[in-house]
């Protein structure tokens, strides 16, 4: 899938059929038994979703010269993660919501147990797609990777941000408990999805991967200064899911802590300083900076 275009949205859009593809061809069939929870699986995976996590891990994967068959199925590890997350975080025990990529929350759709099943069955699938398909050239490497994700998976990533993020209603946040807490729930997946596109390929000098890395950390940070300020500052209709909620619910966001505009404007440095730690990559990087603009320029 190399499209040579400059053009952004060309080449997203090849990109992301190719994610949708690969998605609906290893999530299991709606027909195979336990049907309703394959059914409420896909449901919550498929149609829907800006599928930034894919994007930027193909995005490091042309960086590193990956061959796309293997970035297709890192990708599709990390949206699964994602699509978990998502399920489980709209759950009445963590922030209640009904409304979840323009449709009903998986709970609502379904019910309860069968959300709570299939934030467990993604997270195993992802798991299965590492441990399945060959990855990278030597298994040291795709053992990394297994260790990469589930790192930025577990207590010392999302679901560990996720637990300071329900200890944290009610409370006012200084802004490094903020940081500590965004870095966690939101930055250590979109970290791992620049990390493990990167490791698919074996193009790239260890102090280029570090260059990625500290690129990642920052797009990932921003990348949720944003959402903080859309749900403050959009319409559930432009985001498909509830606006105004934190506000509702009393979470400390950046919003709460710094004001929309002051947030902005952070979510604009964090891209600077994002965009710079990719400098010496010249045009490989083109389709990062390109998402790094995506990503603080979004309006859902
Ligand atoms: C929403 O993520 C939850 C956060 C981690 C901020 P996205 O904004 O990427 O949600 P989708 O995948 O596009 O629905
Ligand atoms: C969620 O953060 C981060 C996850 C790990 C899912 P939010 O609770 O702000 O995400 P939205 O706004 O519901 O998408
Ligand atoms: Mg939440
Ligand atoms: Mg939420
Ligand atoms: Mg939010």
């Amino acid at each position: 899938m190399t499209v040579t275009t400059t053009d952004f949205s060309a080449w997203s859009h090849a990109s992301l059929q190719r994610v949708e593809e690969t998605l609906r061809r290893v999530l299991p069939a709606p027909e195979i038994a336990p049907q309703r929870l394959h059914q409420a699986m896909r449901y919550a995976v498929l149609e829907g979703g800006k599928r930034v996590r894919p994007l930027l891990a193909f995005s490091a994967g042309e960086l590193a010269h990956a061959d796309p068959a293997r970035v297709e199925i890192a990708a599709a590890a990390v949206e699964m993660i994602h699509a978990y997350s998502l399920v489980h975080d709209d759950l009445p025990c963590m922030d209640d919501d009904v409304l979840r990529r323009g449709k009903p929350t998986c709970h609502v759709e379904y019910d309860e147990p069968t959300a709570l099943l299939v934030g467990d069955a993604l997270q195993s699938l992802a798991f299965q797609l590492l441990g399945e398909y060959r990855l990278a050239d030597d298994m040291k490497t795709q053992l990394e990777m297994v260790k990469l994700l589930a790192t930025a998976t577990g207590s010392r990533g999302m679901a560990g941000g996720q637990a300071i993020d329900l200890a944290s209603i009610g409370k006012g946040l200084t802004v490094p408990e903020l940081e500590f807490m965004h870095i966690h729930k939101t930055g250590a997946l979109i970290r791992a999805s620049v990390l493990l596109g990167a490791r698919c390929g074996n193009g790239l000098a260890e102090k280029e991967f570090g260059q990625l890395d500290q690129f990642a950390k920052l797009i990932g940070l921003a990348f949720q200064v944003v959402d903080d300020v859309l749900d403050a500052d959009s319409s559930t209709a432009t985001l498909g899911k509830t606006a105004g909620k934190d506000a509702r619910q009393g979470k400390p966001t950046y919003v709460s802590a710094i004001g929309v505009s002051r947030a902005r404007e952070l979510a604009g440095e964090l891209r600077r300083d994002a965009l710079d730690a990719l400098a010496g990559f010249g045009g490989r990087a083109l389709r990062l900076r390109q998402l790094a603009d995506f990503i603080v320029l979004r309006k859902f």
